[in-house]
This record gives C-alpha cells, sequence and structure tokens, in this order.
C-alpha cells in the first residue's frame, strides 16, 4: 500500500482545490490510499512564538501526518500568479526543526497540482513550488503535469468532479506519482 497525504492550499469551504484532492482521494486505484488534510488552524509564522512556545499543536499534527505517509501531494491555488501566503506559510511551519520528530521533507517524494478558473490552472504556483521544494531537499516528482484550469466547469456546484478527460488525467497522475512513491520505499 503506498500512503500519500495530500494538502490543499485553500480555506475556502468551496475550494476548487480541495474539490480537486477528494477527486483524486477517488481517483486513487487498487493500492493507494490518499488522506487529505487542509491548512484550517495553522498560525502564522512568528519566531518569537516558537522560541517561546514551541510549535503550534495544529503544525505538529501537520507534521505527523506527513511523517505517517510516504508521499505529499501538494494542491496549490495560484494567487496573482504565484503562492498563496496560507500555503507557503504552513510549509514554512512545517520545515522548521523539532527535536523529537525527523526532519519533514528530506528526500520525501512530493509531487504539485492545482485546479483554477482561469485558463493557466495554476501554472505559475506550481512553477514557483520547485525552489522551495528544492530548497527543502524533497524528491519532486516530474514525471507528469497536472494543470487544471477552467475549474467552474470541471466541478459541479456540489465540488463533485464532471469532467471526464480530468478524470483520466488525475488517475494517471496519481498512478505514476504513486509508482515513484513506491519506487524510494524499502518495502516496496
Ligand atoms: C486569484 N485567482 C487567480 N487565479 C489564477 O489562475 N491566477 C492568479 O494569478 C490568480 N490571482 C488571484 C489572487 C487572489 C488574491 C485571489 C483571491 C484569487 C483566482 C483563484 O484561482 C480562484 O479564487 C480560485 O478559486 C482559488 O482556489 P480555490 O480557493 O478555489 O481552491
Amino acid at each position: 500500500m503506498v500512503n500519500i497525504l495530500g494538502i490543499s492550499g485553500s480555506l475556502r469551504a468551496a475550494s476548487f482545490n480541495t474539490s480537486l484532492l477528494r477527486a483524486a482521494q477517488a481517483a486513487a486505484g487498487e493500492g493507494v490510499r490518499i488522506e487529505a488534510a487542509t491548512l484550517h488552524g495553522i498560525p502564522l509564522y512568528d519566531g518569537d512564538l516558537e522560541q517561546r512556545e514551541g510549535m503550534p499543536q495544529a503544525v505538529r499534527e501537520m507534521k505527523q501526518l506527513v511523517l505517517a505517509n510516504d508521499g505529499l501531494l501538494l494542491v496549490t491555488p495560484e494567487y496573482n500568479n504565484g503562492i498563496p501566503g496560507v500555503f507557503k506559510n504552513a510549509v514554512d511551519w512545517l520545515s522548521r526543526k523539532t527535536a523529537d520528530l525527523p526532519p519533514l521533507f528530506a528526500d520525501r517524494p512530493v509531487a504539485v497540482i492545482g485546479a483554477s478558473p482561469g485558463g493557466f490552472g495554476t501554472v505559475m504556483a506550481q512553477n514557483q513550488w520547485l525552489p522551495v521544494l528544492r530548497t527543502l531537499g524533497a524528491r519532486h516528482w516530474s514525471g507528469g503535469r497536472l494543470m487544471v484550469s477552467r475549474a467552474q466547469s470541471v466541478f459541479g456546484p456540489d465540488g463533485a468532479l464532471q469532467d471526464d478527460a480530468v478524470r483520466r488525467q488525475l488517475a494517471e497522475f496519481v498512478q505514476g506519482f504513486a509508482s515513484f512513491v513506491a519506487g524510494g520505499k524499502r518495502d516496496a
């Protein structure tokens, strides 16, 4: 079994990216399990807070979720042609070391997808994750790309994926990433 943690980078209840993450869970074939997480409860990074109180509980819980899974799927919105602040902020917190937990990103398989109502499907935000992931020492999977554009017609009003072509692309992406993750597992 390949276990992947997917994080949606949007806090919106009706988020297209959270819908995309749910669709990825549904598209995961046999032998692949995707757990979904959101960024609710993660405070703004504050070095004084960190020094005074250590890692906030919400960050600690997210760290444990990442560690409990084999791979990490970032489902990123795009704001002003870049990574949304809330998502980068969460990854900045997660990158901080604690004495009792191992480093999170070093050698961790990571893939990036995203959805946008615009025509370019988060290509700029996805590209901006690359130097971040390189800095963190993550193993970025570049074997597939998924940029969901015109998201308002891809997802129905209830957030369900209603585009069969995107469903196929998503299933292919998840399978490719899962194989990459499995290839790096000692017990694979
Ligand atoms: C956006 N949006 C947006 N979309 C895009 O494709 N490129 C962009 O540069 C931007 N810029 C941008 C800035 C800000 C501040 C906001 C709030 C929005 C639109 C964005 O893709 C849209 O709101 C999505 O619905 C956000 O993702 P979720 O919340 O649906 O997952």
